[in-house]
């Protein structure tokens, strides 16, 4: 009796060790503990056991059924929770404490464009929005940048394939190529000709470039446009706007200066510097920090503008070099590798 208890216990082992479902649960526990089970069986031998042998048997049987039961109850449980994993996923454990790590907060470069956004919007300008894929002719062509110019080919980009197709970016032009636009001045000629003058607007957007990436260059960056039309535009309000904004921005003592340069869309052209020795972490005398200039009368021609009767100013610039000049960043890969250490410095 002994022997067979002790296999039984053994057996009970193995069986239930493998049981995988609630069913074969069902039928293993009848198998062994149900009223025609083999424990069942061996409990009621105890009849014919000799009544000297009865208590030590008794004690046996007990043990095994004891052990049974709790074989039983650990495989239940296994099953059970299996059950449970399988319908909450395998990655979710309920009991584990809640991964939720609290409000994030705003990306570095999303408060200076809002910060950008709100100063322009100050005196007068709304913000206005265009598409990243672009034509060539918003991007270049309406922008007097013909394919055969220089400039283009320093911004020449990602263009896509000629029979990619983008439903909401209409072509003016059946062979013009789609490309990944490398300035917001597109924005430019996108607002011109769906609205009258006067116009003052602000357009913050990503624009892409082949450039590789290094401290100071990433192929997709942020730029932020300015295009102001209205009768009797000057340079002089231009570099009023600039003073103002950057002063607003930067604090009091920021400079601006412009030097010379060339635009296709503008005319005449500068380069736009900033200086602001006073904050903490500049020690540069004058950061280059974009383009602008005088709308050129050829892209008011090519909109349908009187370019005797309207005037206006235009500016580009870039939002990680003016993140980086606020708060002293040195590199600009940092804005894109999602580093809680480096984000939540801007809480
Ligand atoms: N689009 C120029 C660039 O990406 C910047 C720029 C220059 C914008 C002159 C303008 C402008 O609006 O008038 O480098």
């Amino acid at each position: 009796m002994q022997d067979t208890l002790t296999a039984l216990v053994t057996k009970a082992q193995t069986d239930l060790a493998a049981l995988q479902a609630r069913p074969e649960f069902e039928a293993a526990k009848a198998r062994f503990v149900g009223p025609n089970g083999e424990l069942t069986a061996l409990m009621k031998q105890m009849g014919s056991v000799p009544k000297e042998e009865k208590p030590a048997m008794g004690k046996l049987i007990n043990e095994a059924k004891g052990k049974i039961q709790a074989l039983l109850d650990a495989a239940l449980q296994r099953i059970e929770a299996g059950e449970l994993t399988r319908q909450l996923g395998a990655a979710v454990d309920p009991t584990l404490p809640s991964p939720d790590v609290g409000p994030g907060t705003y990306h570095p470069l999303t408060l200076v464009r809002e910060e950008m956004c709100r100063i322009l919007r100050k005196v007068g300008f709304t913000v206005a929005d265009g598409p990243e894929v672009e034509t060539e002719f918003y991007c270049f062509d309406a922008l007097n940048t013909p394919s055969d110019h220089p400039a283009r080919d320093a911004q020449d980009t990602f263009y896509f394939p000629e029979t990619a197709r983008f439903g909401n970016v209409s072509k003016k032009t059946p062979n013009e190529k789609y490309l990944l636009r490398t300035h917001t001045s597109s924005v430019q000629i996108r607002t011109m000709l769906q609205g009258k003058p006067p116009i003052r607007i602000v357009s913050p957007g990503r624009v892409y470039r082949r450039d590789t990436t290094d401290a100071s260059h990433s192929a997709n960056f942020h730029q932020l446009e300015c295009l102001y039309v209205d009768r009797n535009v000057t340079v002089r309000d231009l570099k009023a706007l600039l003073d103002y904004i950057f002063e607003s921005l930067l604090g009091a003592g920021t400079k601006t200066r412009f030097r010379p340069h060339y635009f296709g869309y503008t005319e005449p052209s500068f380069e736009v510097d900033l200086s602001a020795k006073h904050l903490p972490k500049v020690n540069k005398e004058w950061i280059e920090i974009g383009g602008c200039g005088m709308v050129d009368p050829l892209v008011f021609e090519t909109v349908g503008y009187d370019s005797t009767v309207w005037s206006g100013y235009a500016f580009g610039m870039g939002l990680e070099r003016l993140a980086m000049t606020l708060y002293g960043i040195d590199d600009i890969r940092y804005f894109y590798q999602n580093d809680l250490r480096f984000l939540k410095q801007f809480a």
